[in-house]
């Protein structure tokens, strides 16, 4: 029988190799995704084969997860209680369904990863495997195995698994290219400020420049196109905002979240082409969807980001909200200036073709085609119920 890993070349997903061989007969084919995270991949393939896989393969999965994963959560507006904008969350589900495809094709019975009892990150690869193949079995054997770290690396000695070279980093870190989550270590202390080590892809603020910058993205139907006046494919897009915005000490977040499975965590995140990218779509919308889909659709944005965290990426739910934000989208052109400076950036400027702000109905200079005397009928009736309940009634007592 045969089980296709979620393979990252750290620790646990080694180990795994062999635990899976030893506990379940399973030969183990181990499969890496490369959703920009930036690693050696053909070290990681050599070391899963040294370490025992049968067969070892690495996907390039950058499109398919900005193309059909981020540009979705981005048109969505999803953030996870107003700070995290998902990007493991969105990251798990797309390594799940490929776990899925690697399975049916090499006839695998199983699917294993490598997280533990205690996170979102089970749920999310579980439920997902469940939505695309329930016939699969999942396993993970972090959660089942019940080692401490060090009986993990004793376990790892005994099979020979050449052990981490590099100083040991203190934190647990997941990275793709819509941001890099990291947890565990001081960060558990949630009154101890996050130490530099815990970033790695934006700078410190006294490291930026003092000349601000500006960045301009130009959006069609809610998808970033262009950066800088420069059209580009998404893969690019996005890393190269990651650079500029990350290089101005943008994206940093420290936040306390609620897990699904009952607990609250301490994490810090960086995705500096996410906050960005966010916030212009956000300023484009309020320039081209009217009062009330803008306030609805801030509605479905969180349900959305909940149905995400919670592990619902594949599910009728989700699907239906797709269609719905999707039918929003379609006046969502244009571009969005944005200033970026000293850990901070704000929206300086929007324009769209198809812009609902009318300079002729705002303006109190020359050009005016509001028509005031109107407002006077309108006060009239908007205002009768309370001119109405005061008369009768008395509002304080
Ligand atoms: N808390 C985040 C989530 O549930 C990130 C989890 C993965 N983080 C990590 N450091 N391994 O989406
Ligand atoms: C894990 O448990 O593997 C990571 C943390 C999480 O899933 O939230």
């Amino acid at each position: 029988e045969k089980v296709v890993l979620a393979y990252s070349g750290g620790l646990d997903t080694s180990a795994a190799i062999p635990w899976l061989k030893e506990h379940y007969g399973m030969d183990v084919i181990a499969l890496t995704i490369d959703v920009g995270n930036e690693r050696d991949f053909t070290q990681i393939r050599d070391k899963a084969l040294r370490v025992g896989a049968v067969k070892a393969v690495v996907i390039d999965a950058r499109k398919e997860f900005i193309e059909d994963y981020v540009w979705k959560t981005l048109a969505a507006g999803a953030i996870y209680e107003n700070e995290y904008p998902l990007a493991t969350a969105i990251g798990r589900p797309l390594i799940a369904k490929l776990l899925v495809d690697v399975a049916l094709a090499e006839g695998a019975t199983a699917i294993a990863h490598g997280c533990t009892g205690k996170g979102n990150d089970q749920v999310r690869f579980d439920v997902a495997t469940a939505a695309l193949a329930p016939h699969l079995k999942v396993i993970a054997p972090a959660r089942e195995w019940g080692m401490t770290r060090l009986q993990t690396i004793e376990y790892a000695k005994k099979f020979n698994i050449p052990l981490p070279v590099t100083a040991k980093n203190p934190y647990s870190v997941d990275e793709n290219l819509w941001g890099r989550s990291c947890e565990c270590g001081i960060l558990e202390d949630p009154w101890v400020e996050p130490p530099v080590d815990a970033f790695a892809w934006t700078r410190e603020v006294k490291d930026t420049p003092e000349k601000p910058a500006y960045v301009t993205i130009g959006f069609k139907q809610g998808i970033p196109v262009t950066l800088n006046n420069r059209r580009m494919d998404g893969v690019t897009l996005v890393s190269t905002l990651n650079e500029i915005a990350g290089a101005h000490g943008i994206g940093r977040i420290d936040h306390i979240e609620n897990r699904l499975v009952g607990i609250k965590s301490r994490e810090t995140y960086e995705a500096p082409a996410a906050v960005v990218l966010l916030k212009a779509h956000d300023a484009l919308e309020t320039m081209t969807l009217a009062k009330d889909q803008a306030r609805f659709k801030a509605k479905v944005a969180q349900e959305y980001a909940d149905l995400v965290y919670n592990g619902l990426w594949f599910s009728a739910h989700k699907s239906d909200l797709d269609a719905y934000i999707q039918n929003t989208q379609k006046y969502v052109t244009g571009t969005v200036r944005l200033k970026l400076e000293r850990g901070c950036f704000r929206v300086v400027g929007r324009k769209s073709p198809y812009s609902l702000y009318s300079h002729g109905l705002a303006t109190y200079e020359t050009g005016d085609t509001f028509d005031a005397t109107a407002a006077v009928g309108f006060i009239k009736l908007w205002g009768l119920p309370v001119r109405t309940q005061a008369r009768a009634q008395t509002l304080k007592k």
